[in-house]
């Protein structure tokens, strides 16, 4: 009868740890603010993810019952779950890849910049933790401002001297999620038939759809172009108004971080072939950040592609993202810095 409930210190642990040893080989995978808006079901499509053995569920509220409850599901994954601060470093001993959904979402005129001073702090203590108990899992790191927060983990692994830029990625896959979606609708296609790389990084302008360089060929008008741009660059506050004060988007987020995570971990099994759109530590530009179309291995970001032909609007585009980008990259270099 011991359920594979795991609160930290449970009587059950041993043949729910021999379950995950013995088991099907797998990745051992933690979400930090997992109780959330969307950790909640990114727990629950991570646990359906055969390549996990072992899950691992962090926040500082509310752990024990989502892990009671995701704990139920009849698929491969041990469940763990770890509350608040002094059980971080359980939550994060031995694993594979890390992923990052705590933090405060926004609220209707809020922008993703606004977020930065709780959300700073927060990125930072995860950061630390990871640097001592897990540094070299691959991290996913989702809390806004992305722009920002990257810099910050980077900065944090630095100073800890665990800084593996392969291993530290900008989850933007939301946006492409949105892009192939509402390209689909404007195409009149079948969304899952379209791939729209989606660079320079998650906020405003920052996001920089290549229209033309959509999968299959496509053409559009100038006019289809600025209505695509502006509701890609938009989607997230789309969102946000229409859920008026309850916070930003949660459940396609959950889809677009479950997704992401699938191919680090295809990745890191070995797959071939595994390329995603991700904010990444990067040459492409002279920012030291960058999203782009990169290749996920078994060390993570293995190759990072090029931007490849830009039109004039996209060109004008990235001048727009570059300079917001560089000021939001400085603002968290600074926070830990100074
Ligand atoms: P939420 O408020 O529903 O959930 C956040 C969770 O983080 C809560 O359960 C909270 O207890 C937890 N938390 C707070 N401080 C923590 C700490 N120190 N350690 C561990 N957990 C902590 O928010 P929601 O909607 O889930 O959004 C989370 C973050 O994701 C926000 O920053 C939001 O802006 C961002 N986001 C990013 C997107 C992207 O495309 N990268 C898209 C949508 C949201």
């Amino acid at each position: 009868h011991p359920s594979n409930l795991q609160m930290e210190g449970s009587s059950g642990l041993r043949r729910a740890d021999c379950r995950a040893k013995g088991g099907a080989p797998g990745f051992k995978v933690a979400i930090l603010g997992a109780a959330g808006g969307i950790g909640q079901p990114l727990a629950l499509l991570m646990k359906m993810n055969p390549l996990v053995s072992v899950l691992h569920l962090y926040d500082v509220v509310n752990a024990p019952g989502v892990t009671a409850d995701v704990s139920h599901m009849d698929t491969g994954a041990v469940v763990r779950g770890f509350l608040g601060q002094p059980q971080l470093e359980n939550a994060l001993t031995g694993m594979d890849l890390v992923i990052i959904p705590a933090g405060v979402p926004r609220k209707p005129g809020m922008t993703r910049d606004d977020l930065f001073k709780i959300n700073a702090g927060i990125v930072r203590t995860l950061a630390e933790g990871i640097a001592k108990c897990c540094p070299n899992a691959i991290v996913n790191l989702i809390s806004n401002p992305v722009n920002s927060t990257v810099p910050i983990a980077a900065e944090v692994f630095k100073k800890a001297g665990t800084f593996d830029p392969k291993k530290l990625l900008g989850v933007t896959t939301l946006d492409v999620v949105r892009a192939n979606t509402f390209v689909a609708e404007v195409l009149g296609v079948d969304p899952r038939e379209v791939s729209v790389p989606v660079v320079g990084g998650h906020a405003g302008v920052t996001i920089l759809p290549l229209l033309s360089q959509v999968n299959p060929p496509c053409s559009f008008t100038p006019e289809e172009i600025n209505a695509l741009t502006d509701r890609i660059q938009n989607g997230g506050t789309e969102v946000v108004e229409a859920k008026a004060g309850a916070g930003s988007a949660t459940l396609s987020m959950a889809y677009a971080a479950a997704k992401f995570a699938a191919a680090c971990l295809r990745g890191m099994r070995g797959d071939a072939g595994i390329v995603e759109c991700s904010f990444v530590t990067s040459q492409v530009t002279e920012l030291p950040f960058f999203a782009t179309k990169v290749r996920l291995g078994r060390t993570g970001v293995e190759e990072i592609f090029p931007l490849g032909p830009l039109n004039e609007y996209e060109r004008n585009g990235l001048e727009k993202a570059k300079k917001e980008l560089a000021g939001s990259i400085q603002k968290g270099v600074s926070f830990i810095r100074n």
